[in-house]
């Protein structure tokens, strides 16, 4: 296996772990080591619950979204699924670029196929014949453990013509991006990969109606997609019953790394295996978009974070110690929002720029209008802006002058 991935793995080889059980322990590049340690049975019993057995099964499991937005996925496929309009097209959205997200790098290097398996089932349920996998440019190495799995798998009879002689096609496309933020946001993929600039759509109508070429469309995260193997070989229930989350911790740790806990630890538990290098000052939770937290009680759960004024998002857990720059810090937040805005709306191509000047003028002088100023800007990026990006990109700044009284 690869010793990178392993690497990225603290708890690698335990035998509890639902959804990293085979990173590090299997070989991504061999698909007869995959299926010798339980590849391709969820698929099998896909085929045999049908597509509506399928889609009952994960909206039983209760899973919702792992990208950041918790919307739950057997309502989205089941909306797809219903669709008329034909073809219906699943993408995967790989394109994991939320700073300190990488739990979803490490499933593709570490367990490639349970990627393509989880991809064919989908398209499966929501009857889907094309997939595309819409993957982050600066992730090479994934790209060439998903390449190879799927010519393999292809070459065995399990992705393309009459998958496992049951009558259904179905193939994946790869499409890569080039290094932008934006092309993370659903739409914007839509628009990447029909060879326009990558900005978002607005929404209404979602995708599971009107999606790529103007065609229903399902769009999952990578490791929402793989919890669908552990759903469809356990069943629903016993799934739920410890329902397995991946956080990627990093900062004024010890380990950093993907973890995998089940929902309802707290983040004391979490940072109780990651190990914190010094007393924590606080832990940046959900990334650049979300929040700053101080309470380690807080539960790993995305109702948990919400009623804590923060949000799980994709499961970033940033550890800082009292050594850390905070005001370097936003400062280097707001300039990536700055950078990374697409610049079609005017709350966000505006707003990330008073945002970022502000903090340059009050990381010098604390001035009460500059502060007055950054809650308006704020503000309305949160109300008007058109996709996440601008909605979510005054959540870190806000929550540090509030809760670390950063510029007292
Ligand atoms: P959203 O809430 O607009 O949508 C979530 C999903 O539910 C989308 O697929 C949307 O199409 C679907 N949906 C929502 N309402 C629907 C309805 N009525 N009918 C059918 N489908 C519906 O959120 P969005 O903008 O897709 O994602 C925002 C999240 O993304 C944030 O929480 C942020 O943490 C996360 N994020 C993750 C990144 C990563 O690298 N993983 C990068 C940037 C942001
Ligand atoms: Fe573009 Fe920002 Fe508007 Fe999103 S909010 S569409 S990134 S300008």
């Amino acid at each position: 296996a690869e010793p990178a991935v392993a690497a990225a793995v603290p708890q690698a080889g335990q035998a509890d772990l639902v959804l990293l059980r085979r990173i590090g322990v299997v070989d991504p590049a061999s698909l007869d080591d995959y299926r010798a340690q339980g590849g391709y049975q969820a698929l099998r019993r896909a085929f045999q619950l049908g597509p509506a057995g399928v889609i009952r099964e994960v909206t039983e499991s209760g899973l919702v979204g792992r990208g950041g937005a918790a919307f739950p996925t057997g309502r989205k496929w089941e909306a797809t699924a219903r669709q008329p309009d034909h073809p219906h097209y699943l993408v995967c959205n790989a394109d994991e670029s939320e700073p300190g997200t990488f739990k979803d790098r490490v499933i593709m290097e570490g367990d490639p196929y349970a990627l393509i398996e989880a991809m064919t089932i989908a398209a499966y349920a929501n009857g889907c014949a094309k997939g595309y996998l819409y993957i982050r440019g600066e992730y090479p190495r994934a790209r060439a453990a998903l390449e190879n799995a799927m010519a393999t798998a292809r070459s065995r009879g399990l992705l393309g013509a009459d998958i496992l002689g049951q009558g259904f096609s179905f193939d994946i496309e790869v499409r890569r991006g080039a290094g932008a933020y934006i092309c993370g946001e659903e739409t914007a993929i839509f628009n990447s990969i029909e060879g326009y600039r990558g900005e978002p759509r607005t929404k209404p109508p979602f995708p599971v109606e009107k999606g790529l070429f103007g065609k229903p469309t399902v769009v999952n995260n990578v490791e929402t997609l793989v919890n669908v193997l552990p759903i469809l070989e356990r069943g629903p229930e016993a799934y739920r019953a410890a329902e397995p989350k991946l956080f990627c911790v990093s900062g004024n740790i010890v380990k950093p790394g993907v973890y995998e806990l089940p929902f309802g630890a707290t983040l004391r538990d979490l940072l109780s295996l990651a190990q914190p290098t010094g007393e924590v000052r606080a832990v940046l939770l959900g990334g650049a978009a979300g929040a700053f937290v101080t309470d380690l009680d807080i539960p790993l759960t995305f109702e948990g974070t919400r009623a804590a004024g923060a949000t799980l998002g994709s499961g970033v857990v940033l550890v800082l110690d009292t050594s850390v720059d905070l005001k370097g810090m936003l400062l280097r937040i707001a300039e990536f929002f700055r950078d990374e805005s697409c610049g079609q709306c005017v709350p966000c191509r505006v707003g990330t720029v008073r945002q970022e000047e502000a903090l340059h003028r009050l990381s010098q002088r604390v001035d009460a209008s500059d502060l007055l100023l950054l809650r308006e800007v704020g503000q309305t990026m949160r109300d008007a802006s058109i996709c996440g990006l601008g909605q979510t990109a005054w959540n870190a700044v806000e929550s540090a002058i509030d809760r670390l009284g950063v510029f007292p």
